[in-house]
């Protein structure tokens, strides 16, 4: 009821009347007047007048289910279940327990702030109220468990390109799934998979864009290599705006994986990889070595050339050594 009251006050730039709604829903003028106070109470601004009825003045600068239902563009990626939480520990953690509750492909989990935000390697990730996004996407992909990290560096092609064309930044992708602006960490992701030996049962696709924080808002020790939208481009962008490019570009290339593989996305990685060709550090499972970043290859692993072999790195912490002027 509330997302179709929100959808006629939208399709209208003037009033519309209590009367005039209650005809087109269906419903008593009381009922609706309950639905006007708690999207008021939601952050809604709308103006109420005794004769001639409601407008909607602004919607609330949340990611709330409704206002994502009225903007975006896919066909399954956010049309079934939206769980949203104005404060949450993990969208990760949601998102596996409605995956194995059975949820449908495409469900997503949204919050405004995580008290828990986790990231790769067991640390943490910094997940402030309204100023990023930090979504989970469940899939139940067709292929094997071993191709499931194809998944993250499918997820960071989409997030990039959505970023690019939306903001304009010259963003690049850091293996095997950060996404760096001039350095520094505008995006991190986060995949997590139960499967059985032969097949995946789901992967959470956890994302966390750091959209509209000023750099005095990170934590100290994130100042100098974190950074946001807002810093790079120096105006505050609709987060709504991005989420829904964020959707429809995921749920593209996720597309493109199950019908053409995922070479041409691995070429397109590539293409915005910030890695490749560049002298890196490794720490890997069981070593440390340094070396040159010269490709992936069809599973996704980094190959690094050392003084006397090349190495394949499948996870660990590859960063990018600062080249030295001579
Ligand atoms: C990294 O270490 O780079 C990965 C960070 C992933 C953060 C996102 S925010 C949404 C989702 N929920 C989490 O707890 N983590 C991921």
């Amino acid at each position: 009821m509330r997302t179709k009251i929100l959808e006629l006050l939208r399709n209208r730039e003037d009033y519309l009347s209590g009367e005039d709604i209650s005809r087109q829903l269906d419903v008593s003028r009381t009922a609706i007047w309950k639905h006007m106070q708690a999207l008021k109470q939601d952050g809604y601004d709308i103006e109420s007048h005794s004769r001639l009825g409601y407008r909607l003045r602004h919607a609330p600068d949340l990611l709330l289910p409704d206002e994502i239902r009225s903007q975006l563009t896919t066909d399954k990626f956010g049309r079934g279940p939206i769980f949203y939480f104005p404060e949450v520990e993990s969208t990760n953690t949601e998102a596996k327990k409605k995956a194995v509750a059975g949820c449908p492909e495409g469900t997503i989990v949204l919050g405004e702030a995580q008290v828990g935000g986790r990231g790769r390697l067991s640390r943490g990730w910094f997940s402030p109220f309204g100023k990023g996004i930090w979504l989970s996407v469940v899939l139940r992909p067709p292929f094997q468990p071993q191709e499931a990290p194809k998944c993250t560096m499918m997820a960071a092609v989409a997030v990039n390109r959505a970023i690019r064309r939306i903001t304009g930044i010259d963003s690049g992708i850091k293996w095997p799934n950060d996404i760096l602006f001039q350095g520094k960490k505008l995006v991190g992701i986060l995949t997590e998979m139960s499967a059985e030996m032969d097949a995946i049962n789901h992967v959470v696709i956890g994302i966390g864009i750091n959209v509209n924080i000023m750099k005095q808002e990170f934590p100290e020790e994130l100042r100098e290599i974190a950074t946001s939208t807002a810093v790079a481009t120096g105006r505050e962008i609709s987060r709504l705006t991005l989420l829904t490019a964020v959707l429809q570009e995921l749920e593209d290339v996720y597309q493109q994986a199950i019908t053409q593989g995922f070479q041409e996305i691995f070429q397109e990685w590539r293409r915005q990889s910030i890695t490749l060709g560049q002298a890196v550090n490794v720490i890997g499972i069981h070593n440390k070595f340094a070396g040159i970043a010269v490709d992936i290859d069809d599973d996704g692993a980094l190959l690094v050339q050392t003084a006397d072999s090349l190495e394949r790195v499948i996870a660990g912490d590859v960063s990018i050594r600062p080249r030295v002027e001579e």
